[in-house]
């Protein structure tokens, strides 16, 4: 068995085109509003990038940069700002926020109806619920990414590696709703190797560098591996490298379509971050959502 590449690059550039059409098609234009604070570089990053793509796809975005000094209290009144204000569609508080701050208690003011990181108890509720609701991005990166690979997912099997917040729980959930049968397996999980290899779908997501090996993989499954460690680069002493949770060589003997990293999973956070903002402008304004934009 020889794998495939997922190229996440190119499915994330093909969802943007789209959310690109789709905003074009609406009688007015979405705003995504970011709230970015202190100077952690990776943040600033992100941001930038948020901001560039949010342009790019027609989209008027709003920024707030505040010193890392700043009170709690700030933020959480420039968010209910954003919240009140009629012109923005879709809230980003930029993660993490300075030592210090309770980032729970700021996202818990994000308004449910701008909340495109899909982070607030409202839209976990609702994904819980099996209601309509802003889904959180990674996850939904990892669903669009999949189905790209198989098309229609419903009834394999797929194995969420990792029970996080933000990522594993929500990817299950979201699994579940493309009627997947899915299993959570977890540091836990007794036999992980068996359960992993159950998986046509194996979704790893627990931060530790090149744990899943060969053997951990059914052949031809798909794989979505959304790690994102960086390690020291044997090749180049002194400098790091980005490596999945994904042992990625030793996999593709055995994988069928599997995601790289970097260019796998990473690149869809950002996309469906903007189709999330379509989305809440769509259901904040009562327009039709673009069928385009349908997972
Ligand atoms: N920091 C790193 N990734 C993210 C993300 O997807 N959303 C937010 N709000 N902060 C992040």
């Amino acid at each position: 068995m020889s794998a495939s590449v997922i190229d996440g690059k190119a499915v994330a550039a093909s969802l943007r085109d789209d959310v690109k059409t789709a905003v074009d098609q609406l009688s007015g234009q979405p705003t995504l509003a970011v709230v970015l604070v202190g100077d952690d570089p990776a943040s600033h990053v992100y941001v930038r990038n948020k901001i560039k793509f949010t342009e790019e796809c027609g989209m008027r975005s709003v920024e707030h940069r505040l010193d890392a000094d700043v009170s709690q209290d700030m933020v959480v009144e420039i968010v209910r700002a954003l919240n009140a204000d009629a012109s923005v569609d879709g809230i980003l508080v930029q993660l993490p926020l300075p030592k210090g701050m309770d980032s729970d208690a700021v996202i818990a003011e994000i308004d449910p109806g701008k909340d495109v990181d899909g982070l607030t108890e409202t839209s976990a509720g609702r994904l819980v619920l099996g209601q309509p609701g802003l889904r959180p991005c990674t996850p939904t990166g990892c669903v669009i990414l999949a189905k790209s690979a198989l098309g229609d997912l419903t009834g394999k099997h797929c194995v969420v590696l990792g029970r996080s917040i933000l990522v594993g729980k929500p990817a299950a959930l979201l699994f579940l709703e493309q009627n997947c049968t899915v299993t959570i397996a977890h540091s836990r999980t007794k036999n992980l190797p068996e359960v992993c290899r159950e998986a046509d779908i194996l979704v790893p997501a627990v931060g530790r560098p090149e744990m899943v090996k060969a053997e951990w993989i059914k052949p031809g499954a798909c794989v979505v591996d959304v790690g994102i460690n960086r390690v020291p680069n044997p090749k180049k002493p002194g400098k790091s490298k980005l490596v999945g949770d994904v042992d990625y060589a030793d996999a593709q003997s055995v994988a069928g379509p599997i995601t790289p990293v970097p260019g796998g999973v990473g690149p869809m956070t950002i996309a469906c971050l903007l189709r999330n903002t379509v989305l809440a402008a769509c259901a904040r304004r009562g327009w039709d959502v673009p069928e385009i934009l349908a997972i």
